[in-house]
């Protein structure tokens, strides 16, 4: 079978990384590089000995030979980059977050649907076995009814991170924080192993740490519709930031912390032993175990690009379709919608409301480029 020509888009700093991962994809034939920075495009062009170009519309009308690129730009061009595609029919697998707003992400959905091409997101970590079985098992239903939901992602950024990009932590140039750059993969295995988004958000985000505009801590507590709650934190301002994930249900307990996934088995369910038994100072068993996990035959972008691959000549969906990317995309907006009005903010965000919110910051934002 002939190989699917490839170009990646945005080169410098995970842009890299995908051009590893297409030329580990055994089905993708790389073809070209597109940069807008013109020395940028020229020095990668010129190290995987392809076509450079500083423009996807001209890159595209170009080279019909490529059918699929990765985009791997600042956020906010990920919907206009990714609808050019649509246009031209070219699949698209896009970094994370697919957009900064989640009305971006709609155009995006919408674009492809129509195109009938694939739109994939780089969301890496679910092909982590750990999380992964974490998503298996509460699928499975073993946890009985879930009451609580908890995930902890403190991580750290210097400074001079900060600094290393213009377009870094502003309103102008990113979006948001730590909600849009750090943690979108985070809040995607949250609402991917829950099976559901929350119905309502209440969140408080700030800059404590780093002389940013946008938020480096977030935190909130979610609201379920079947009763359950949840709470979540996610900063750029901790150290060593140790990430936490948990489920706890009826008859069951699941806790991933550094790529260990323990599981309590209880045993009779909660409720059934809070209503029946006759000890005052008593609960139910409580069985403990480590989950055994095999590792995936390729994991990171590899992974990503290699699903990508056999979601276009299967015609079948990628394992993280635009839809499923959104979600984390909308957590986000929610988080920051609530913090800014006060207010508890409705799934799903109302995108009038996002979008309107999002022009008030830009317009007071200091893009340093
Ligand atoms: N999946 C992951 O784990 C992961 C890790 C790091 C970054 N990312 C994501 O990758 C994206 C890029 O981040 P980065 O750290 O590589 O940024 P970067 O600044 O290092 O690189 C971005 C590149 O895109 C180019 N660019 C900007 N606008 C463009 C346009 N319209 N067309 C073509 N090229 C354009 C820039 O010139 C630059 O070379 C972000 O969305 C980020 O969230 C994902």
């Amino acid at each position: 079978m002939s190989k699917i020509g490839f170009a990646v888009i945005g080169t410098k700093g995970m842009g890299r990384g995908h051009i590893k991962a297409v030329l580990a994809t055994e089905g993708f034939e790389l073809r070209g590089v597109c940069d807008v920075m013109p020395a940028e495009s020229e020095a990668c062009a010129k190290e995987f000995n392809v076509q450079g170009y500083t423009d996807v519309k001209a890159m595209l009308k170009a080279d019909p030979q490529i059918k699929a690129v990765s985009i791997a730009t600042p956020h906010w061009y990920h919907p206009p980059i990714a609808v050019e595609c649509a246009k031209h029919k070219v699949h698209v697998v896009t970094e994370k977050p697919m957009s900064v707003t989640v009305s971006g992400a709609d155009q995006m959905i919408a674009a492809h649907k129509k195109s009938k091409t694939i739109l994939a997101v780089v969301y890496q970590a679910r092909f982590q076995a750990a999380n992964a079985k974490m998503k298996e098992l509460v699928a499975s239903g073993v946890l009985g009814k879930i009451h609580r939901v908890m995930l902890l992602a403190p991580g750290y950024r210097t400074n001079a991170y900060y600094a290393s990009g213009g377009w870094r932590a502003t309103w102008k140039g990113e979006g948001g924080g730590v909600l849009l750059n750090q943690a979108p993969h985070d809040l995607d295995q949250l609402q991917w192993i829950a099976g559901e988004m929350p119905s309502q958000v209440v969140a408080v985000n700030e800059s404590v740490l780093h002389p940013i505009e946008v938020e480096d801590r977030a935190s909130a507590l979610l609201t379920y519709k079947g009763g359950a709650t949840g709470y979540l934190h996610v900063s750029t301002t901790e150290v060593p930031g140790r990430n936490v994930i948990e489920f706890a249900g009826d008859k069951g307990y699941l806790r991933l912390e550094d790529g260990k996934l323990h599981y309590a088995k209880i045993d009779p369910g909660i409720r059934e032993w809070t209503e029946n038994t006759k000890e005052a100072w008593s609960r139910p068993k409580v069985a403990w175990e480590e989950i055994a996990l095999e590792p995936p035959a390729k994991k990171g972008h590899e992974a990503v690009f290699q699903d990508f691959y056999e979601a276009i000549v299967n015609k079948r969906a990628p394992k993280v379709t635009g839809e499923d990317g959104r979600n984390s995309v909308e957590l986000a907006n929610g988080m920051i919608l609530s913090s800014f009005t006060k207010k508890p903010a409705k799934f799903p965000v109302s995108r009038k409301a996002y979008d309107a919110l999002m022009k008030k910051l830009i317009a007071k934002s200091k893009k340093r480029i």
